[in-house]
């Protein structure tokens, strides 16, 4: 297939497209670098023998899109772009709404006047909120307590409607959990502009000497060691449930929703011990109070993905964990120092 990527130079897409190449779909990239560089891509291209053009330009500018579309002509759309901090969203709700939202109507709106039918959307696991149960399946009720939250499911409502409306489209909404982990090429990984929100960068920076310290956000949550339980997925493998989705997506109509995850969650302490093993050294911790906001555990059932779109996570802790620090380790900087657009055998 032809497969317009949207924010694709950023963490998952980047990694999604070489995955997509990888069984033969020609893709496109549109992106704004908002938070990414272009050197992903020399990267992406460097790990690949597919086909891959790129526009910088942003979702919300529907004469760009129709530029893309227009020329690219594509079959699909994988729509990664958005702006995804937890704690941002609350003090810039306005831009969060713009961008998820108004991003998702855009790319849409010039779907339809395209003609293309089908499309891949990034949502989250945060869409649920407080667990009135775990694990949980897709049909938990969904109360995000953030405004990040509740931009995603309010595009997940309107690629519902979408759907409904057009009974000859497909929209297939991936909620991911925590997405962790590298490349095995150690070539591209996760490369946080500023102080990382999430768990996995941050310790990544104290193992590499960038932190002192990372900072446990609370020891007396109601789980088996006080921390937070996640269930942390490996990269990869969320780049190749963008693959399955798209071949579901081919074969169905109407709108899909599937959590991705891996069924299995981790403890914070879980989370630092096996990192310490991965890059053989010390983490120091120190624990401070809960974060506002988080909730003690979360978990999913991914048992819908794996019957329906025949996908399952396959990568171990080991996996995730060995393969940030290999990323890390090797791109201390991340893409910051990149000049070397020399090919890399896969
Ligand atoms: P990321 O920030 O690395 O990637 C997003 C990409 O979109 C970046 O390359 C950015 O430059 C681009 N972008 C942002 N605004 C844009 C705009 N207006 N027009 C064009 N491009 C734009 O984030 P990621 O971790 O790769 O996440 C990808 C998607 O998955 C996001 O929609 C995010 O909300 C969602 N998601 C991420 C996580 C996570 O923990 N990483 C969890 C659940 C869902
Ligand atoms: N944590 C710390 N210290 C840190 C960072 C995190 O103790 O410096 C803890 C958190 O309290 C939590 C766990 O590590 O218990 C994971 O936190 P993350 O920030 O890595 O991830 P979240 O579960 O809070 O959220 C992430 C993404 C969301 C996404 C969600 C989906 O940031 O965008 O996963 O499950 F929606």
């Amino acid at each position: 297939m032809r497969v317009l990527v949207t924010g694709g130079a950023g963490y998952i897409g980047s990694h999604t497209l070489i995955e997509l190449m990888a069984q033969g779909h020609a893709v496109c990239v549109l992106d704004n670098y908002k938070n990414a560089t272009p050197a992903v891509l020399q990267r992406v291209r460097a790990l690949s023998n597919g086909t891959m053009t790129d526009y910088a330009g942003d979702v919300r500018d529907g004469a760009m899109l129709d530029k893309v579309m227009t020329t690219f002509k594509p079959d699909a759309v994988v729509h990664f772009a958005g702006l995804k901090a937890v704690g941002e969203s609350a003090e810039k709700p306005l831009d969060y709404y713009d961008v998820n939202v108004g991003g998702t109507l855009a790319v849409l709106q010039a779907m339809d006047r395209a003609g293309c039918r089908r499309i891949i959307f990034s949502s989250s696991a945060t869409v649920y909120g407080e667990p009135v149960y775990l694990p949980y399946d897709e049909d938990h009720p969904t109360r995000p307590t953030s405004v990040y939250g509740q931009t995603k499911l309010a595009a997940e409502h309107i690629l519902t409607g979408w759907t409904k409306a057009n009974p000859d489209a497909a929209a297939v909404i991936l909620r991911y959990f925590n997405p962790v982990g590298a490349h095995h090429s150690a070539r591209i990984g996760e490369d946080p502009r500023d102080t990382p929100n999430n768990l996995m960068p941050f310790i990544a920076q104290v193992a590499i000497g960038k932190r002192d310290a990372l900072t446990i956000f609370g020891d007396d949550y109601d789980t088996p060691d006080g921390t937070g339980l996640r269930d942390y997925i490996h990269v990869v493998d969320l780049a190749r449930a963008h693959v399955a989705a798209l071949d579901y997506a081919a074969r169905t109509n109407g709108a899909g929703i599937f959590n991705i995850g891996t069924g299995q969650s981790y403890s914070v302490r879980d989370m630092v011990s096996a990192f310490s093993r991965a890059c053989g050294r010390d983490i120091a911790v120190k624990v401070a109070s809960r974060r506002a906001g988080d909730i003690a555990a979360m978990q999913a059932d991914a048992s819908r993905a794996r019957h329906a779109m025949g996908w399952t996570a396959t990568h171990t802790l080991e996996d995730m964990t060995a393969s940030t620090w290999a990323w890390q380790s090797a791109n201390p900087n991340g893409y910051q120092t990149e000049t070397d657009t020399s090919k890399i055998t896969p």
